[in-house]
């Protein structure tokens, strides 16, 4: 909880720190790469600094923090800090490096805002500043502790076992700990972060989900290639790298498992929708659910552009069949019949799993759903938005709907 003193002050200074944050966290990675170079090449995303994704979720991650100080003091937004200590923790971010990071990011106040920033403006500042770097820090030990490790020591080495073309632009890969132990435990619909040195030199590191159930002596990842667009867009560095340099036999730095997109326990109805390559935590806790609880309710939506696209179409459908009360929904943009082929047989055929398949747009407000379903949402965020609205407008309160973004989170902080 923040001081009387300094509340009165963040409260006064939080429109104009607010108003300028966009352009502090900006000239904050600024200052802070040019005293660590190292840092840009080997710790951060190069590509979300150079979009400025990375700056616009710093920015809404402290404006939404000290927001809640001033107006709800008891409070602590721990869904957000979550969140954020859990991407931290994938990372090997160390306490000590928040001395760094708050040095250049008040450093950045100061210089942006000039005289306005009096002596109590930045004392009050730093507080703000502490607590959340504390209650990331204290939160990260324990992720930390719990994984078994020292302070931010999540790496090892994988082998890659198998690798396996899902769609034209997917590819699977099985991975193996090089020391011949079983892989360690996660719960359905973490990721793992995976670095790969380009050949800049450049360290760069990116998540990817479990894409397979706990509980196998291997892991797997699912990864998409980025390809470029236009000129202006360029192709993705770590997903083209995989794709181009990733096969059987070579060893991949790969950090423990995190993430807080996890499947409750119980047996409460679930909705898993996806779209994309978001189907791929949404494989772990299918995977996972026919094992340990095939009898639990389960609406299935997937989007995706066509048959052809769709990574694991034939997993997913299986993985369905494999549930006794389960249900697939399916929308593609375009050959939504060529779905039909991929089983060999006509639709409601003996064997063929059953879906209910559609052309266009993923629209949920048609299904009937119990209103004690618990959901959880990964993809594109329009798709996501989308179905979120749609399950609030069916019943469904804001804190049963669950969501992963594959990238710094801009939607937690809206
Ligand atoms: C929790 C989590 C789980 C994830 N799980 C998966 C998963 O299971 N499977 C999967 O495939 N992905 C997953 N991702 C996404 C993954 O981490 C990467 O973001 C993805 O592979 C792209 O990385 P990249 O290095 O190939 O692309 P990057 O080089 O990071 O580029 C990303 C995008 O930014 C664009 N870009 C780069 N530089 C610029 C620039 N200067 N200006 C404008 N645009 C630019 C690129 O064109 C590209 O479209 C996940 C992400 C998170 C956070
Ligand atoms: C109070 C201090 C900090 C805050 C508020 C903060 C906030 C954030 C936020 C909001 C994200 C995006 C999370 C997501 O949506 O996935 C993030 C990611 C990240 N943070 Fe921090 N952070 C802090 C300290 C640090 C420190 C000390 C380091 C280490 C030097 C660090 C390194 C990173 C990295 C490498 C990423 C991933 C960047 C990317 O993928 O583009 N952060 N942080």
């Amino acid at each position: 909880m923040l001081s009387t003193q300094s509340a009165s002050v963040v409260r006064a200074t939080l429109p104009a720190v607010g108003a300028s944050l966009g352009a502090i966290t900006e000239l904050f990675y600024r200052r802070m790469f040019e005293e660590r170079p190292d840092l840009l090449r080997g710790l951060f995303n190069r590509a979300n600094q150079a979009n400025g994704a990375q700056s616009e979720a710093l920015a809404g991650a402290v404006a939404a923090f000290a927001t809640a100080l001033v107006d709800h003091p008891d409070e602590r937004p721990d869904a957000m800090l979550g969140r954020i200590a859990n991407k931290h923790a994938s990372l090997g971010v160390t306490s000590d490096q928040y001395r760094l990071v708050g040095r250049h990011l008040l450093g950045a106040v100061e210089e942006l805002l000039g005289d306005a920033v009096t002596p109590a403006v930045a004392a009050a500042w730093d507080e703000v500043y502490w607590l959340m770097a504390n209650a990331l820090i204290a939160m990260e030990a324990r992720l930390y502790a719990e994984a078994g490790v020292e302070n931010g020591f999540v790496w090892h080495d994988m082998e890659i076992d198998e690798r396996t073309e899902e769609s034209p632009d997917t590819a699977s890969f099985v991975l193996r700990r090089r020391d011949g132990l079983p892989t360690e435990p996660f719960l359905p619909g973490q990721y793992v972060s995976v670095q790969v040195e380009l050949p800049d030199g450049a360290r760069q590191i990116r998540q990817y989900s479990l894409s397979a159930a706990p509980g196998h002596k291997t892991w797997r990842i699912t990864v998409k290639r980025e390809r470029s667009t236009d000129d202006l867009v360029p192709e993705g560095e770590v997903s083209s790298w995989l794709h181009a340099h990733a096969r059987p036999g070579r060893t991949l730095k790969v950090s423990l498992p995190f993430g807080d997109l996890v499947l409750p326990d119980g047996d409460g109805p679930l909705l898993l929708a996806s779209a994309g390559i978001g189907i791929t935590p949404m494989l772990s806790m299918l995977d996972h659910l026919a094992t340990v609880s095939p009898d639990r309710p389960v609406t299935v939506i997937h989007a995706d552009r066509s048959p052809a696209q769709h990574a694991h179409r034939l997993e997913l459908a299986e993985l369905v069949h494999r549930l006794r009360d389960a249900s697939l929904h399916l929308w593609y943009e375009d050959r939504a019949a060529e779905w039909y082929e991929s089983f060999g047989d006509a639709p409601g055929e003996p064997g063929t799993p059953t879906a209910h398949v559609r052309e266009g747009r993923a629209d949920v407000s048609g299904l009937l759903l119990p209103k004690d379903t618990t959901a959880f949402l990964c993809g594109p965020l329009p798709f996501m938005q989308a179905v979120r609205s749609d399950l609030l407008a069916h019943g469904l309160g804001p804190a049963a709907i669950h969501y992963e973004v594959f990238g710094p989170d801009l939607w937690l902080s809206k």
